[in-house]
């Protein structure tokens, strides 16, 4: 058997051997598959990048057939259950799990860039009292290229660490922040004393007392969404932050405006407004046959890659619950637990492979931490940037990697003359 695949171009009538490595063809390879001497190559035309592999990677490994999601090979489900967001995080930047005193260095060195120049708070507060946290964790994030302009130095391994470092720190900082903001309240500065979740939730809450000790199981749980969003390889985000040699603020900013579009991290708000609309259990029946007659979607479920489950939904069922013992239940996990029970046995359902994803849980336990939804994304954004780092860094170390620049098919007119505006408005 030879790994090849052979084409025949009947246009031409030419056969061609194009080499197969890794499952996959080189694009390039069909460029040389041309009508005559004069025409383009062929090309792959691909919206949306459904079978196109843009790059080697080892961060993250999904089988969304089996529902398998592993970070550097480790299965998602014992991450979750038995380490932490700092030590995923080490995992997915330097590629293995760190030694002791690796860990305490990182989460020292962590710990110890929490704070951000005066100047970002000066800059923070500039925003209007309703400004979206997403756009001022976007410009947060960009603005912090201006402060470290060392960090264009891609090339230097300390340097990039140092960003890595600064960047994973500041992180939950900027976040808190843009959440005070919206409410009109100071901002808190990081208690270095506390742990990466424990400091994000005294910023976000703290008011007029000395310490905040937030409740453990809470913060458990936060960090277990945190390690749930911490990457899940080549989604839209990673690929914005992949697409060019910029420094890392820069190009972790680009990955928040892509997160912050609805497609992408805004589908566990839309979760909650549809359980609201369905109100109680009676109108589920209801609701269910609407989304079989196509009128709407059973937000929350289904994935373009998860053809059988979502392992990360499984997990965050499991932190809801454990949310719900310290808020209380929230009403709607009622309607949530008999959507997802009747959904799961109906035809329509299993026969399109649909099954909840990771945002039908997350926005109940958002909303039980009292985070309005607006700030939803930003929680998603705060777990996501190890990920994005560690694809960023994979980028800037690829010697194969080229800037991104796919090609179109061109639609428009061609070679039109051009009339000088004084002679078309005459
Ligand atoms: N409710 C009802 N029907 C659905 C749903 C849904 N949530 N999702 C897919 N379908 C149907 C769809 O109508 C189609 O049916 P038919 O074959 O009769 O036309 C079939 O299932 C295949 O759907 P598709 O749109 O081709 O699937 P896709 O892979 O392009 O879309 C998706 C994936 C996530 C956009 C889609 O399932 C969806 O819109 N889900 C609801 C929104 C949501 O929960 N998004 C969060 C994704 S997880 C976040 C992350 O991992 O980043």
């Amino acid at each position: 058997m030879t790994d090849s695949l052979t084409v025949r171009d009947n246009r031409t009538g030419q056969e061609y051997d194009v080499p197969i490595a890794d499952g996959a063809i080189k694009a390039a390879d069909l460029g040389k598959i041309k009508a005559d001497e004069d025409s383009p190559g062929l090309a792959i035309y691909d919206p949306g990048f459904v079978n196109t592999a843009s790059c080697r990677s080892s961060v993250t490994y999904i089988d969304g057939e089996k529902g398998i999601l592993e970070y550097r090979g480790y299965p998602i489900e014992q991450l979750a259950e038995k380490s932490s967001f700092l030590e995923v995080a080490y995992l997915l930047v330097h590629g293995e799990l760190p030694s002791q005193t690796q860990h305490e260095q990182w989460v020292h060195d962590i710990t110890f860039h929490t704070f951000v120049h005066e100047n970002v708070k000066t800059f923070m507060q500039g925003f209007r009292y309703d400004a979206h946290p997403m756009g001022m964790l976007m410009a947060g994030t960009g603005a912090l290229s201006t402060f470290y302009p060392d960090a264009r130095n891609i090339n230097d391994h300390d340097v990039r660490y140092l960003q890595i470092i600064r960047m994973i720190a500041k992180m939950p900082t900027l976040g808190a922040w843009a959440f005070r903001h919206a409410q009109g309240k100071p901002y808190v500065y990081p208690d270095n004393e506390l742990s990466y979740t424990e400091n994000f939730l005294a910023m976000l809450f703290k008011m007029s007392e000395q310490k905040y000790n937030a409740d453990e199981r809470l913060v458990k749980a936060l960090d277990v969404l945190f390690i749930l969003h911490a990457d899940h390889e080549q989604n839209c985000s990673a690929n914005a932050v992949r697409s060019s040699q910029v420094d890392p603020y820069s190009a972790v900013a680009a990955g928040i405006g892509a997160l912050y579009g609805p497609l992408h991290g805004g589908a566990n708000e839309s979760v909650l407004r549809m359980l609201r609309r369905i109100g109680t259990k009676d109108n589920i029946p209801d609701f269910i046959n609407g989304v079989k007659n196509g009128d709407e979607r059973l937000m929350g479920f289904g994935h373009r890659v998860y053809k059988n489950y979502d392992p990360r939904a499984r997990i965050i069922k499991k932190a809801a619950e454990d949310v719900f013992e310290v808020t209380g239940t929230n009403p709607l996990l009622d309607i949530a637990l008999e959507l997802e029970k009747i959904a799961l046995e109906d035809e329509y359902f299993v026969s399109r492979k649909l099954y909840p994803n990771v945002d039908f849980y997350s926005g109940l336990i958002y909303e039980a931490f009292q985070f309005p939804p607006e700030m939803f994304t930003v929680l998603f954004a705060i777990g996501r940037t190890p990920g994005w780092l560690a694809q960023w860094l994979e980028l800037v170390q690829d010697k194969e990697q080229k800037i991104a620049r796919p090609k179109q098919i061109y639609t428009g007119d061609r070679e039109l003359t051009f009339t000088p505006a004084s002679e078309r408005w005459a």
